[in-house]
Parts: structure tokens; sequence; C-alpha cells
């Protein structure tokens, strides 16, 4: 298949995206993709949570604001399959600096073309601030999907009416027409509360089958992982949560290859004339 670029993203701060990230990524490279994980957010928690090491000038900035080639950025991680780029504090500069530039919503999809050409890479997933930024903004018209974490929490369907009028904003420009939520992600489910299953309950009464079938739990060494600089796929194993993202892994994967092997891979426009298009799956 192709490169697939997917970013996580909701505007909501603290829904698990970026441990999503990581784990998915991780995940999908020990299912056999080869995945570039780009760490598109100033915390860059992406980056230490995979154990990659942050420095000045190593991340996506330099390519969305000037000339540099993004291939250039690209770091092997000790995990087989997988790659970063990294992330860093001044990423925050591209906030201020994007909206001046020519062109400013197309420069992370424009610096993602080579390494797409290349096809070195399976999947590309995109680990989005929690803004709805021009860093943020540029993943939407960078990527082919979106995948979007939401915590079973109160509130939970605030963020995602949010990112639904982007992704309306971002196909009627003409931006990005054929962008579309790959699957929501639900996060840091608490089966001892009746609240995260009435959110789970509201999520997938909403959205059907967009909600991928697989339930992150709350899992403190999920919590953990990331100051130790490793997936959960490393520190814990035999977690119930890690087993989760590596079956969400799975399903987000099946995901990207019906798409792939839509006949012909023709796209039906009328799927996107609807709100948000339902991943029919088999
Ligand atoms: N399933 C889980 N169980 C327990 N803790 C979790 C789980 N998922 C995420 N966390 C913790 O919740 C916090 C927020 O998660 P994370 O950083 O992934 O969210 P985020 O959406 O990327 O946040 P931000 O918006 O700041 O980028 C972190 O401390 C993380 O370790
Ligand atoms: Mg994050």
């Amino acid at each position: 298949m192709g490169t697939q670029v997917v970013a996580v993203a909701n505007q909501k701060g603290g829904v698990g995206k970026t441990t999503t990230t990581i784990n998915v990524s991780a995940s999908l490279a020990r299912q056999g993709q080869r995945v570039l994980m780009v760490d598109l957010d100033p915390q860059a928690n992406a980056t230490s949570g995979i154990g990659v090491e942050k420095s000045d000038g190593g991340s996506v900035y330099e390519s969305l604001v000037g000339d540099a080639l993004l291939s250039d950025q690209i770091i092997r991680t000790s995990y087989e399959n997988l790659s970063v780029i990294p992330g860093e504090v001044n990423l925050c500069g591209a906030e201020i600096d994007l909206p001046r530039m020519e062109d400013s919503l197309h420069r992370l999809q424009r610096a993602l073309h080579s390494v797409k050409m290349a096809n070195v890479f399976d999947v590309v997933i995109i680990d989005c601030p929690p803004s709805l930024g021009s860093l943020t903004l540029n993943a939407f018209v960078a990527a082919d999907s979106l995948l979007v974490p939401i915590q079973c929490e109160y509130y939970a369907l605030e963020g995602i009416s949010m990112v639904r009028q982007i992704i309306d904003q971002v196909r009627d420009s003409g931006d990005n027409p054929t962008l579309h939520i790959i699957g929501i992600a639900m996060t840091m489910y608490d089966g001892r509360t009746r609240l995260s299953q009435q959110v789970l309950d509201e999520v997938r009464e909403h959205f059907s089958d967009i909600v991928f079938e697989t339930t992150i739990p709350r899992a403190t060494r999920l919590a953990e992982a990331p100051s130790h600089g490793k997936p959960a796929l490393v520190y814990d194993p035999d977690g119930l949560a890690t087993a989760a993202y590596d079956v969400l892994a799975g399903e987000l994967l099946q995901r990207l290859n019906q798409i792939e092997l839509a006949p012909d891979n023709v796209v039906d426009v009328t799927a996107f004339q609807n709100p948000l298009p339902v991943q029919n799956q088999a």
C-alpha cells in the first residue's frame, strides 16, 4: 500500500493523543508496518515517550518555515520498523510564523510529499498539539485521515464537534477534500464507574461504526511508560491496556487497507458529502 498519513487530533488537552500515537505506532511497527511517527507538538511528549532525545533544530520546524528536507530529520528508533521526526519547543514559533507564509496551510503536506514519494513508510502517524492552531491545521491538510481519541469523561463530545467543524472547513475550502475520520478511540475507560459506560454509549450512539470496537482502559502502567521512554509493548508487555492498543492498531490497519483496496481506488465522492463518512468494516 502507498504511504497513508494519519493525524491523531483532538483540540481538547489530555485526552490521550500522545499515548495513542506512541502505542499505535509501536504496535503497527511490530505488526510489520514501516512507521514514521511525527511529533508536531512543541511539548514533544511523544518524542521523549518513545525514548528519542530532543535536539534543537531536529523537528519539522525548518521544513515548515524553510526549505529544509524533512527526510533529513528522520531518526531511527531502537525498535524495528519505527522511525521518528522529533518535536521541539521551537515548534511554538511555527504557530506565529506559519500564518504569515504563502500557502501556509500546505507547508506540512509539501514537506511530507517527498517522504511519501520515497515509499519507505507504510504509515505516517502525526501527534497533534492540543489546539486548532496552524500546526494542527497543517496536519489536517497533510493527512489522509484523522484518528480522534476521546476520553471517557464528561464533555467528551465537545472536543469532537469542533474537530468535525474544522474537517468541514478543510474539505469545503478544497484544502483537503477527502479528509475524514478513520476512527474514534475511546481512552481511559474505567469499568468501575457508570460514567465511563455512559460516555461510551453516548459516543457510539452518535458515531456508530466510526468508533473503534476496542476501548482503551485506564491503566497506571500506561501512564508510567513514557517516563521510562518506552512504549507499553516494552514497558508492560502483559498489560491489558497494552493489549488493547495492539488490537486497536490492528483495527486501524484493517481500515487503512480497506481504503487502499477499494475498487480501482476510486473515491466515492458522495461518501464525503456526509459530515462523517462511516468506514464500513467487512
Ligand atoms: N489509558 C490510560 N490510562 C491511564 N492514564 C492515561 C491513559 N491514557 C493517557 N493517560 C495519561 O493521561 C495524561 C494525558 O494523556 P496524553 O498525554 O496521551 O494526552 P494528550 O491528548 O496527548 O495531551 P495533550 O493535549 O497535552 O497533548 C498523561 O499523563 C497520560 O500518561
Ligand atoms: Mg499530547
